[in-house]
């Protein structure tokens, strides 16, 4: 459902290399909007952090999170188009994530997206998170062209691709319950850390020894390239609990360092494996968990020993932004994909294979 003139207006996005583009991100807890030409290079990236408001909660509550997604992304979108130093009328397209995310989340990027594609009279694109993540790449390093291998882990996802162009993506294995991040956040909640839990994790970890072993076998990657963190997540639980049954200490920083060790080794071990599969010779690491340091370095080593480079962004384009959005629809746009009407709808699901 879309007029003749924003058809053409997209038709014309084909070939505008400096194509200025709105992005708008609402899918879990930040509220962010971002302005970013070609592409790849970000003329502004605000991001309203709900953080401090689900603290209390120990992690994101679906309808508090989209009732400050409204309170705050009319002012989030303004902050991005000043910044930018561009009028509305100057943008080319206005894109939005549209999945996968908290549902109620989602419908106000989406809401918010459509009233101002139409009121600016411009196309509107549609923008699948996962895929988002990974185009952060494209901004931190501009020469990254495909092919190359992905690993996307985030709270709500932990995936490795094969991304053979732009907008061709083929899963090459990834988790079959639990995300990574989810994991994270999970041990944190258990040893009392504060949410966010990946980065208290991480911090804590650096004052442990990865001395606990949470299972009797090590486990080897699988053939099929698959993961599962929920097992894991369930034998820090019930580590701590048999501990607060004797009345024993928390060893925290222990169990942050342990539980990182045991996910990060058979994940990176993993990824390997998805590599030499894919046969690329590049990794490149997206989502909130990509910027853990212990992910990296483990990783940066795998690549050192088998021959391929691993890329990742700065940590505020790891975690949910709306630039990765914006990169994400130009290189949509530009084969003619991801036009959207006034019908679109947000999914909180979106089966994996490509853009819209
Ligand atoms: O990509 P993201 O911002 O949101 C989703 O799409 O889910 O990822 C958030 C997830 C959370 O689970 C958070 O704990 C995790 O990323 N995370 C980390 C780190 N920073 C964020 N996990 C491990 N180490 C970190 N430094
Ligand atoms: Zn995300």
């Amino acid at each position: 459902m879309y007029c003749e003139n924003t058809k053409k207006q997209f038709e014309l996005l084909r070939n505008k290399k400096d194509a200025v583009i709105l992005g708008i991100e609402s899918s879990c807890d930040e509220t962010a909007a971002a302005v970013v030409r070609g592409g790849k290079v970000v003329l502004s990236n605000i991001i309203a952090s709900q953080i401090e408001i689900h603290r209390r909660f120990g992690g994101v509550v679906p309808e508090v999170a989209s009732r400050n997604h409204t309170l705050a992304l009319p002012a989030v979108i303004d902050e991005a188009l000043k910044t930018a130093n561009i009028t509305a009328r100057e943008l080319d397209a206005v894109a939005v994530t549209y999945g996968a995310g908290l549902i109620g989340a989602l419908l106000v990027g989406v809401s918010a997206a459509k009233a101002y594609a139409y009121a600016i009279n411009k196309p509107l694109i549609a923008v699948n998170h996962i895929e988002a993540h990974v185009a952060a790449n494209y901004i931190s390093e501009p020469s990254l062209t495909p092919p190359f291998a992905a690993l996307v882990a985030s709270g709500g996802h932990t995936l490795l691709l094969d991304i053979s162009d732009y907008n061709e993506y083929k899963m090459l294995g990834g988790t079959l319950d639990d995300a990574l991040g989810e994991a994270f956040d999970k041990v944190a909640r258990t040893v009392g850390l504060p949410y966010p839990g990946g980065p208290n994790v991480e911090k804590m970890a650096k004052e442990g020894n990865a001395n606990i072993a949470f299972f009797k076998h090590a486990k080897g990657v699988r053939g099929d390239l698959s993961l599962s963190y929920s097992g894991l997540k369930t034998a820090v639980v019930n580590y701590v609990n048999t501990l607060k049954q004797k009345g024993e200490e928390i060893p925290t920083a222990d169990i942050c360092a342990s539980f990182t060790k045991e996910a990060i080794e058979l994940l990176s071990k993993t990824a390997t494996e998805a590599v030499k599969r894919s046969g690329r010779n590049r990794l490149v690491l997206a989502g909130g968990v990509a910027s853990n340091g212990d992910l990296r370095c483990a990783l940066a080593k795998e690549g050192e020993k088998n021959g391929f480079s691993v890329l990742y962004p700065p940590p505020v384009l790891c975690t949910d932004n709306a630039a990765m959005v914006a990169s994400r629809a130009f290189f949509m746009a530009r084969d003619g994909k991801g036009l959207a009407g006034l019908d679109l709808n947000a999914k909180s699901h979106i089966p994996f294979g490509g853009g819209k």
